[in-house]
């Protein structure tokens, strides 16, 4: 039978609640479709650091290097927001791990079930279809990774910090390939969002991309934003969009915007897909739900689960090539839910249900 061999890294806060869930439907899933899992935990984020020092130990990337996917919780908390920010886990845990795999394309789905329209701020006029819509981010480069990244002091004892955007051509050139490949599985169409109107790397960014398209995918129907724009655009008519193609700290900020106007953040799963292919040929990459740790409900078995499932989704679908069995859990997710089983966070006066009620409900769609 084909073994599944993935890392699960369920992190901080709710992580562990809703990975537990995932991990069962991910099982029954397997008994299904004919694949068994196997799978280790390690340590990542707040819980690393209290047990072994740091956010990202080594155990965790030899047992990460070892595996053909990652399956990721969340990580951060109150409990560590005390230590220097260089130290605390979101940017101890994810930065390095993304660097560590070059996970360069961030996938995050923006869908909202028309069912659930009331959990968007834009309200049923604007969206009476719901949205679905697609942000892929570059995620190894730009300003998060550019050097010099420094703070000093000045002579006058001011002091001064800097950071370095900087892309280079065959970085854009591979993100400009998942965009192409995201849209030729939808609707066709890409929209690059930049700040080609006062950013070096932003004119080389709508350069490099206009021309890869036009020599690679001239099918796709390409349109260039500015940034500011598109977060506009975003909140007025989210639809018009069907993949928002943006840089690394555009497309954090577009893709949270994202989050609000889809609801809940409860309900978006991401993919952070890298260079490297695993041992299936098939790109290694990091699946992780959109939502943080909610320290406020931590621990109180009433999280969704939805996003960490449907990152697990993701992740039979691009690290391991199992399409259907992806598309049976989305499936199953989108019936229970729309159906009227939800969890506090898309209740909207309906009686909600626990993380493991949850679970079960879709589960039984299965
Ligand atoms: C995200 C997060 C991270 C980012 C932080 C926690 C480093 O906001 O995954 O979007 O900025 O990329
Ligand atoms: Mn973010």
């Amino acid at each position: 039978m084909k073994t599944l061999n993935f890392a699960v890294l369920p992190g901080d806060g709710i992580g562990p609640e809703v990975m537990d869930v995932a991990l069962d439907i991910l099982k029954v899933v397997g008994d299904k479709f004919g694949f068994q899992l196997k799978y280790r935990h390690a340590d990542i984020g707040g819980i690393a650091i209290d047990r072994h020092g740091v956010a990202f130990p080594e155990l965790t990337h030899q047992i990460c290097a070892e595996s053909e996917a990652i399956l990721f919780g969340s990580v951060g908390g109150p409990k560590w927001e005390n230590l220097p920010p260089k130290e605390q886990p979101e940017r101890a845990a994810l930065l390095p791990i993304r660097k560590a795999f070059s996970l360069y394309a961030n996938v995050r789905p923006g869908l909202l079930y028309s069912e659930l329209t009331d959990a968007s701020p834009l309200k049923q006029q604007r969206i009476p279809n719901g949205i679905d819509i697609v942000c892929i981010r570059e995620l190894t480069g730009g300003i998060y990774f550019g050097q010099p990244k420094t703070t000093t002091t000045l002579d006058n004892g001011e002091e001064l910090a800097i950071d370095t955007m900087v892309y280079k051509t065959s970085e854009i050139e591979r993100i400009a390939q998942v965009a192409i490949d995201t849209a030729r599985a939808r609707g066709g169409r890409v929209c690059s969002v930049d700040k080609a109107n006062v950013l070096e790397t932003s004119v080389l960014w709508r350069k490099v991309v206009t021309a890869y398209f036009q020599k690679h995918a001239p099918e796709i129907e390409l349109s260039h934003m500015y940034v500011d724009n598109a977060a506009m655009q975003l909140a007025r008519d989210p639809n018009q969009f069907d993949v928002l193609f943006t840089e690394n700290m555009f497309g954090d900020i577009l893709s949270d915007e994202m989050g609000v106007i889809c609801g809940s953040l409860g309900m978006l799963a991401s993919a952070s897909l890298g260079a490297q292919k695993n041992q299936l040929g098939l790109p290694f990459g990091l699946y992780e739900p959109s939502g943080g740790t909610a320290p406020d409900i931590a621990g109180q078995g009433i999280a969704n689960p939805c996003a960490q499932i449907l990152s697990g989704a993701m992740m039979l679908r691009y690290s391991f090539g199992e399409f259907e069995a992806a598309a049976a859990i989305e499936a199953a997710v989108k019936q229970a839910v729309t159906s009227g089983t939800r969890t506090g966070d898309i209740a909207f006066g309906l009686a909600a249900v626990s993380t493991v009620e949850m679970g079960a409900a879709i589960l039984a769609n299965l």
